[in-house]
């Protein structure tokens, strides 16, 4: 289902942005693409937009709830979501509470180290240079963000964290680790933007002691376990049992 939108703004890899009716909005299209290591692996995954939407509106909504600013307006359809128009910061934000994925590829970190607090780790959003981990030196060097907006968004993040810890523990899941993307709106708020889901979290069940059958994101994905779009239908299920129904924008 396609619904009524303006000119083609952006396209990624699991998302298409349109202009919307008001000029302070876009239409975001979740698409069912998925893609791992820069798009090296790619895959049509059906039902995979209408899932990521409904369980990142769900989400919005919960940290909106506890006063956490994001860029969210509503959905528009079941892969459509309305967003407020922002500028995104080139800056991927990674906040790691169990130590695994690259962490452990790069360090001699063990699998599974709980990470008090939370590590975070800043990455610079190109992907023609793979996306590369950021120190707090070339993130000044680079001068896309100010050592004032760092601090802003470190704490924007670690905002995030608290209310989902929490809130994915009471649906019996555990969040291991997930990457944000921030924006800046036009009233120079800065914003929860992108997508919270599968595809940008890491999310264990906790009643499952398999340390592969526990998975239930994309590393599911990432490593070939299969049951893809089961494990994100079972995180949407959840979700959507502790929270009401999206609200509808169209
Ligand atoms: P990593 O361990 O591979 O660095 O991933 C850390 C978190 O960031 C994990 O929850 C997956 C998420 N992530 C993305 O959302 N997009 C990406 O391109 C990558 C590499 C990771
Ligand atoms: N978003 C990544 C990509 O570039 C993949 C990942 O999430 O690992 O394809």
């Amino acid at each position: 289902m396609t619904i009524p939108h303006g000119d083609l703004l952006y396209e990624g890899k699991a998302k298409r942005i349109y202009a919307g009716a008001e000029d302070k909005q876009v239409l975001v299209e979740f698409k069912n693409d998925a893609t791992a290591f820069n798009a090296q692996k790619k895959a049509q995954l059906d039902d995979k937009g209408r899932l990521n939407c409904r369980i990142s509106a769900c989400l919005f909504e919960v940290l909106e709830r506890e006063g956490i600013p994001t860029h969210y307006c509503g959905i528009a359809a079941e892969t459509w979501m309305v967003v407020q128009r922002v500028e995104v910061i080139p800056v991927e934000v990674v906040l790691r509470n169990i130590a695994t994925g690259s962490l452990c590829r790069e360090t001699p970190i063990a699998q599974g180290t709980p990470l008090e607090p939370a590590l975070l780790d800043l990455y610079f959003k190109d992907d023609s240079l793979g996306d590369p981990l950021l120190t707090d030196a070339r993130l000044a060097l680079l001068g896309v963000v100010s050592s004032e907006m760092r601090e802003r968004i470190e704490l924007l993040a670690r905002n995030v964290n608290a209310v989902l810890i929490p809130f994915f523990r009471e649906i019996g899941l555990q969040l291991v680790d997930f990457k944000l993307e921030l924006g800046i709106n036009a009233a120079g708020e800065l914003l929860v933007a992108d997508e919270i889901s599968p595809d940008t979290c890491r999310l264990w069940d906790l009643s499952c002691l398999d340390a592969e059958e526990r998975i239930l994101d994309k590393d599911r994905f990432r490593k070939d376990l299969g049951g893809v779009i089961e494990a994100y239908g079972e995180v949407c299920k959840r979700v959507q049992g502790a929270c009401p129904t999206p609200r509808n924008c169209s």
